[in-house]
């Protein structure tokens, strides 16, 4: 027999590198106010159900609760010897009350539904916290100046200037995107918000467990039946991770213009200087790195998607000790997203474009033939295939005498040849990018009033998910709330099963009920 709380048919310990390679410790201090809210709720359902004796479950709540405020003061400190944050918390009470008493606490529960209801909890919370970076992300491309409608942009397709777009556009776009990225993370939240609590080692347990009252008062939704899939999913987690990668992604998509679109040959763009950093030789360079880095590290968290996936795909059913390697990777894909997402606000904020440059390239780089083509359509009554061409020819015959839409008496005098003439004051009408970005008012398009449309309706969606967050974070916030309430009368004499009855009732039902 060795010390190890699991010790009992083991004739020699765990060597140090055994230990090394196997603890979680470190990754583990962020389960900790999950484990503790964790082991309360469950040790209150055991007492009300007669699982475990009324005076044990009284001095463990006392001791938990200690353990509580110990944590809420940051005092409570994971030791590497106990392998992991449950068997960490076990061990205090342990010492804390002696075997005797304090063994009762992990009565039919085992450390693989308990690890994976910690990691469901602590991710709810990384969950609501990135919607809301997200939010206050579209929040600030939403709130764009009123020139932003007008000013303008060359809108791109495979990487050659295509049709004048105005910034307003440009941000309402990044918006619209991102608001998908939240609807990932709040599908996510849904599959996460299931109790696995009960489901024991894999099998259930002959205990008479209230499984629902416990997933009550942890806040979630739901509890995940089947006790061996819930202790064996990991697809909750790596759907989150799939959301934070995509999420990732999305941010470095925009990354990647800002990078592009402020160098010299651009010029259109430029971030904060609070936001790029100089160089220790060259000393006209002004570096745009938070940029950089925001598409750099999308790399990160695609790299813990693949992870992740890779890690489960070939885990039986049952819990095995491949899927401890979830968190470490989950962790820093976490912090990769929310620093990045907090980061790319702040030179949102701060990013300034140039309007007139971009008016120029739109000029330069014939980004108003299709005006022409559409003006032969509805003014010549052409079609549009052979409008097309016309214009087509047009930016032909320019090109060969070196020169662009800008020369409209060119312009002119090519189109008379050309048989089709048009006048060179209707030309500097058509080609002229704000008043192509003026025309393209169809819904979703470039116009002032389209993109005004579409700002207020993204705006309307976005409302409704911080509605959403505060909601949620409102519904987390109180089951705790009623869960240490519970645990104090408990622990100060009152009778458990009469305390969760007030007590629960006061938490919304599951969705199943
Ligand atoms: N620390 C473990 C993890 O992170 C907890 C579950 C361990 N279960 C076990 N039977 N060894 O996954």
């Amino acid at each position: 027999m060795t010390e190890k709380l699991w010790g009992g048919r083991f004739e020699e310990d765990i060597t140090p590198d055994v230990l090394d390679y196997t603890l979680t410790t470190d990754i583990d201090v962020r389960l900790v106010f999950a484990d503790l809210w964790q082991d309360i709720a469950h040790v209150l359902m055991l007492s009300a159900r007669d699982i475990i004796p009324e005076t044990a479950a009284r001095s463990i709540l006392g001791s938990l609760l200690a353990l509580q405020e110990r944590s809420e003061r940051g005092e409570l400190n994971l030791r590497p010897e106990f392998e992991d944050v449950h068997l960490n918390i076990e061990q205090m009470v342990i010492e804390d009350l002696g075997r005797e008493v304090g063994g009762h606490m992990h009565t039919a529960r085992s450390r693989n539904d308990q690890v994976s209801t910690d990691t469901r909890m602590y991710l709810r919370r990384v969950q609501l916290e990135s919607v809301r970076a997200n939010l206050a992300l579209i929040d600030t491309l939403l709130s764009f100046p009123e020139e932003d409608l007008l000013a303008i942009l060359p809108g791109y397709t495979h990487s050659q200037a295509a049709q004048p777009v105005s910034v307003a556009f440009w941000k309402t776009a990044h918006a619209s995107m991102l608001l998908r990225d939240v609807r990932r993370l709040r599908g996510a939240y849904d599959r996460t918000d299931e109790s696995p609590l009960g489901a024991c080692a894999l099998a259930g347990t002959s205990f008479p467990l209230d499984r629902q009252v416990t997933a009550r008062l942890l806040g979630f939704g739901d509890v995940l039946s089947h006790a061996l899939d819930a202790t064996s999913a990991r697809d909750y987690l790596i759907e989150s991770a799939s959301a934070f990668a995509i999420g990732g992604n999305n941010l470095s998509r925009m990354a990647e213009e800002v990078v592009v679109w402020s160098g010299h040959e651009y010029s259109l763009c430029e971030v904060p200087d609070a936001y790029a950093t100089g160089s220790s030789i060259m000393p006209q360079k002004k570096n745009p790195v938070v940029a950089e880095l925001a598409r750099g590290r999308a790399g990160r968290t695609v790299g813990t998607l693949v992870q992740l996936l890779t890690m489960a795909k070939g885990v039986t059913l049952g819990y095995s000790c491949d899927l401890q390697d979830d968190k470490p990777y989950l962790w820093n894909a976490i912090d990769t997203y929310l620093s990045t997402l907090k980061v790319i606000a702040g030179q949102t904020r701060g990013l300034t474009f140039d309007s007139t440059r971009g008016e120029d390239l739109c000029w330069d780089n014939f980004s108003t033939a299709t005006e022409l083509a559409n003006y032969l359509v509805s003014d010549h009554g052409i079609a549009f295939r052979e409008a097309h061409h016309i214009s087509g020819s047009l930016v032909s015959a320019l090109l060969k005498r070196g020169s662009t839409l800008r020369d409209t008496a060119l312009g002119a005098e090519i189109l008379a040849e050309l048989g089709h003439p048009v006048e060179e004051a209707v030309l500097a009408r058509i080609f002229a990018p704000r008043n192509a970005v003026t025309s393209y008012t169809s819904p979703g398009g470039t116009s002032p009033d389209s993109v005004r449309d579409v700002r207020d309706e993204l705006r309307r969606t976005a409302d409704a998910h911080r509605r959403w967050c505060a909601d949620t974070e409102q519904k987390l916030d109180d089951a705790l709330r009623a869960t240490l309430r519970a645990a104090r009368e408990v622990a100060g004499g009152a009778d458990a099963a009469k305390v969760l009855a007030t007590v629960v009732a006061e938490l919304p039902p599951l969705t199943q009920a």
